[in-house]
C-alpha cells in the first residue's frame, strides 16, 4: 500500500480508495497502492468483493502524463488492469468526476461499473498523440461495438454517465451517495457469490461482425489522410480486437502505444498540455482579483462585438459604447448576430440568448460606463484615438475599476500615462474573432497593479480563455514574433522564393495558412500604418523589403479588397502576375539575383526567426517562460499543436543549431539575423528552453 491508496473494509467488501490529488492520476504510487491493496484483499478469505473508488474531485483522470517519456516504473498500468480483471472475486469500479483515459481503462478492467450521474467518461488519448494503452482499445469495443468505441477514441470527447450507461459502457448510474451505492452493489455480489464478469470474455459489442467491420472500414477511410498517425492506429487496434485473441490484441495495442508515445508529435502534444496549464501560474495569480460583474466595451466593431458576446456568454453584464447612435446600433446588431449564430450552432439556447441580451446595454456617452468594474477599449489601433478614449473613461470610471486596452502593438505604459490611474491600466489583447480564439495576452505595464492583472486573469478564466502574461514591447509576445516571421518570409520572397511556395512550405509544417495568406486575410493596412509610424526610427542599416508597401500603394490590401499578395477568385488565392512583377521590380532595384529555396530551407528560416525572436523576448523578461511563448503561438497563431510551439521546436532543433543557423543566415540581412543574447550562455551551460519553464 502507499499513501496514495488506502484499503478499507466494510463487512465482506474490501474498498480500495485512491487519494492522490489533484486528479488521482495513475502515477507509480497509485498503481503500486492498487496492486498491493488488491493482493491484500485477495489474500483475505473474508473478502467477497472489492470496490475501487476515489477521493476528491474525480476518479482517476488518466495515466500520469508527466511519466510518459520516462523509464517505466512497475507495475505497468496494463498489467495492473489485467490483474484486476483476473480477480477471482468481483470488482466494482465507482466513478465520479472525469474518469478519463487510463482511469476509464481501470474501470473497464473491473467487472462492474457504477457511476454518479454527473460523471463524465472518455478516452482522450488521441489529443496527446497516443491511444488508450491499458486495454482500452480491446475492452471498449467488446462492450459497445466498433462504431461507438471508435467515436469515443477518435473524437477523444468524453460522454456523460447516462449516455455511457445507454451505450453499455456502465452498468448503473446513481444520483447521489456513490460510495454507498457501490458498497451495496458489491455486498450484493459477495452475498450471492456472483462470479466475476471480465470484459475480456464478453462479446456484447461483437455480435454483428459485419457491422463491426463496416465501422472499421468507414473510420479507416475517414482517417486516411489524417495528419497524425494516432487515429489510424486506433482503427487498427479496434480491428485487432475483433480478429485476435484478447491477449494478442493487448500486445498489438501495446506495440502501437509504444510507437506513438515515443513520437515527437506526442512529445509536442504533452508539452502543449502542460504549457497551457503552466501559463496560468503568473505571480499575480495569488492575488485576489477585483470585483468583476459588469464589463464595458468601447468600440462595436468586429473585435468589440466579439468581446461583448464572449462576456455576455459568460454571464457578465456588458455595456457597449460607440461614438454615435448609428455606430452603436451597428455594434449592437453585430452582437445580436453573433448570439443568433451561437443559437443556430446549438451553443446557446434561445432562453440563454434572451437572458444574455437582457444583460447588454448601449451608450454613446462615457458617463454610461460609470458603473463598469472593467472597461476594455477596442477602438481603432491608433495612439491618438486610443488615448482619447482612455482619457474619457478615466474621467468617469469608479475608483478601482480596471481600465483595459486591447491594443496589439502600442506602448501600454504610454497609454496608461495619459490616465490619472496607471496602476489600473492593463493590456488585454484579444484575438479575432474574440469569442472564438482561446488566447488572451495580459500585458502588464510598469505601473499595473497586481490585482488589476489578477482581474484580467479572472476574466480570462470566466471566458474559458488561456491567459498568457506579457511585458510591454512592440507587439508583445505574439505580434512581435509574427513580425519576425513575416520579415523572414519577405526576405525569402525578395531573394527568390515564390510567395505561394513559402505559404505551401508552412502549410506543410502544419500551419493552417502560410504567412502571406494570413496577411491577406487580416488585411495589409494595419501593418502598413505601423511601418509608416516606425519609418522615422527604423535602423537604416536594417534591410528593408518594400514589396508590401508597393502592394498597398497599388490598393492591394488583401482579401477585403479582392487582391493583396494574391488575387482572389472568391476566397481562393491565385498567383497574380502583377504581384510577380512588383516582386521582380523590387528585386532588380536592389540588384538581387533570385535563388532557389527548398521547402525545408524555407521552414527552417521561418522557424528559426520565430525561435530567435522568442529567445530575445525571454532575455528581455517580456515572457515569464519559454512555454508561455509556445502557448501564445499555439492558441493565437495556428502553430501546430503537435510541434509544441516555437520554443519546444527550438529544443528539438537544438539551441546550438539555432544559434548557428542565425549566423549562417546573417549575410541575407545582417541587422535582422542576430543571435538572441541569451543563446551563448545557454549553449555553454547546455541549457534547453524546457529547463527554463519551471
Ligand atoms: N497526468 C498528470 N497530471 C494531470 C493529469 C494527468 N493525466 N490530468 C490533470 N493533471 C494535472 C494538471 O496538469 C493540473 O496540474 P497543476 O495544478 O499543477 O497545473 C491539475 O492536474 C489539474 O488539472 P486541470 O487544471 O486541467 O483541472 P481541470 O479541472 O480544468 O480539468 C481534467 C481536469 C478534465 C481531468 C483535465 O486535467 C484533463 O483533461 N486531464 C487529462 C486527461 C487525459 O488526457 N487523460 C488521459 C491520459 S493518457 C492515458 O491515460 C494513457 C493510457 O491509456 C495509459
Amino acid at each position: 500500500m502507499t499513501e496514495a491508496v488506502r484499503l478499507e473494509r466494510d463487512g465482506n467488501v474490501a474498498i480500495l480508495v485512491i487519494d492522490s490529488p489533484p486528479v488521482n492520476a495513475l502515477g507509480a504510487a497509485v498503481r503500486q497502492g492498487l496492486a498491493a491493496g488488491l493482493d491484500r484483499a485477495l489474500a483475505d478469505p473474508g473478502v467477497g468483493a472489492i470496490v475501487i473508488r476515489a477521493e476528491g474531485r474525480t476518479f482517476p483522470a488518466g495515466a500520469d502524463i508527466s511519466e510518459f517519456g520516462k523509464p517505466p516504473a512497475d507495475p505497468w498500468l496494463p498489467d495492473l488492469c489485467n490483474r484486476i480483471e483476473a480477480s477471482p472475486r468481483p470488482v466494482v469500479a465507482a466513478l465520479h468526476g472525469t474518469a478519463l483515459g487510463g482511469g476509464l481503462e481501470l474501470a473497464l478492467a473491473a467487472h462492474w461499473r457504477i457511476a454518479l450521474a454527473s460523471a463524465r467518461v472518455g478516452l482522450p488519448e488521441v489529443s496527446l498523440g497516443i491511444l488508450p494503452g491499458a486495454g482500452g482499445t480491446q475492452r471498449t469495443p467488446r462492450l459497445i461495438g466498433a462504431a461507438a468505441a471508435l467515436d469515443l477514441m477518435i473524437s477523444g470527447q468524453p460522454v456523460g454517465a447516462v449516455q455511457a450507461l445507454a451505450m453499455g459502457l456502465l452498468d448503473e448510474v446513481v444520483e447521489t451517495d456513490l460510495p454507498a451505492a457501490a458498497l451495496a452493489l458489491a455486498q450484493r455480489l459477495a452475498d450471492t457469490g456472483a462470479a466475476p464478469r471480465p470484459v475480456r470474455d464478453r462479446r456484447d459489442g461483437m455480435r454483428d461482425p459485419v457491422a463491426f467491420e463496416a465501422a472499421i472500414a468507414a473510420a479507416r477511410a475517414a482517417q486516411a489522410n489524417a495528419r497524425l498517425p494516432g487515429p489510424r492506429r486506433i482503427v487498427d487496434c479496434v480491428e485487432a480486437a475483433l480478429l485476435l485473441p484478447f491477449d494478442q490484441g493487448l500486445a498489438f495495442e501495446r506495440a502501437a502505444f509504444a510507437e506513438l508515445v515515443a513520437s515527437p508529435e506526442a512529445a509536442g502534444l504533452r508539452h502543449a498540455f502542460f504549457a497551457e496549464r503552466r501559463a496560468a501560474k503568473m505571480p499575480e495569480a495569488a492575488v485576489r482579483p477585483r470585483a468583476l460583474d459588469h464589463v464595458g466595451v468601447v468600440g462595436g466593431g468586429l473585435m468589440g462585438a466579439g468581446i461583448a458576446h464572449a462576456c455576455l456568454g459568460a454571464g457578465l453584464r456588458v455595456t457597449l459604447m460607440e461614438r454615435d447612435r448609428e455606430s452603436l446600433a451597428r455594434g449592437l446588431e453585430r452582437v445580436a448576430k453573433l448570439q443568433q449564430g451561437a443559437v443556430d450552432k446549438g451553443r446557446m439556447t434561445e432562453t440563454q440568448r434572451d437572458a444574455a441580451w437582457d444583460r447588454l446595454s448601449g451608450t454613446t456617452e462615457a458617463a454610461g460606463m460609470a458603473a463598469c468594474d472593467l472597461a476594455i477599449e477596442a477602438v481603432f489601433e491608433d495612439f491618438d484615438v486610443k488615448t482619447e478614449v482612455l482619457r474619457n473613461l478615466d474621467a468617469v470610471l469608479k475608483p478601482g475599476a480596471v481600465l483595459a486596452t486591447n491594443t496589439s502593438y502600442l506602448d501600454v505604459n504610454a497609454l496608461a500615462a495619459v490616465t490619472g490611474r496607471p496602476a489600473d491600466v492593463v493590456g488585454l489583447h484579444f484575438f479575432s474573432p474574440a469569442h472564438v480564439m482561446k488566447l488572451l495576452e495580459i500585458v502588464v505595464g510598469a505601473q499595473t497593479a497586481p490585482d488589476a492583472v489578477a482581474t484580467g486573469l479572472a476574466l480570462a478564466k470566466r471566458l474559458g480563455k488561456v491567459a498568457v502574461r506579457s511585458g510591454v514591447c512592440d507587439g508583445f509576445i505574439g505580434n512581435r514574433i509574427l513580425s519576425a516571421y513575416r520579415q523572414a518570409a519577405e526576405y525569402l520572397v525578395e531573394d527568390g522564393a515564390p510567395i505561394a511556395r513559402v505559404d505551401r512550405a508552412m502549410r506543410g509544417f502544419g500551419m493552417p495558412l502560410g504567412p502571406f495568406e494570413v496577411s491577406d486575410m487580416a488585411g495589409l493596412q494595419i501593418a502598413w500604418a505601423r511601418r509608416k509610424r516606425l519609418a522615422a526610427t527604423r535602423d537604416p542599416a536594417l534591410r528593408y523589403v518594400a514589396i508590401a508597401d508597393r502592394l498597398c500603394e497599388a490598393g492591394r490590401f488583401g482579401q477585403s479588397t479582392g487582391k493583396g499578395w494574391y488575387a482572389y477568385d472568391g476566397r481562393k488565392p491565385v498567383e497574380d502576375p502583377e504581384v510577380t512583377a512588383i516582386v521582380a521590380a523590387e528585386r532588380a532595384a536592389r540588384g538581387i539575383v533570385a535563388q532557389d529555396f527548398s521547402d525545408d530551407e524555407i521552414r527552417t528560416r521561418l522557424l528559426v526567426a520565430m525561435a530567435n525572436e522568442g529567445a530575445r523576448i525571454l532575455a528581455e523578461g517580456i515572457a515569464l517562460r519559454p512555454s508561455d511563448i509556445d502557448v501564445v503561438k499555439l492558441f493565437g497563431y495556428g502553430f501546430p499543436r503537435w510541434e509544441g510551439g516555437p520554443m519546444h521546436w527550438a529544443d528539438r532543433f537544438g539551441v546550438l543549431q539555432l544559434k548557428q543557423a542565425v549566423e549562417r543566415f546573417a549575410p541575407q540581412a545582417p541587422g535582422f539575423w542576430v543571435p538572441a543574447p541569451n543563446l551563448d550562455a545557454m549553449v555553454r551551460n547546455g541549457t534547453r528552453f524546457a529547463d527554463l519553464n519551471d
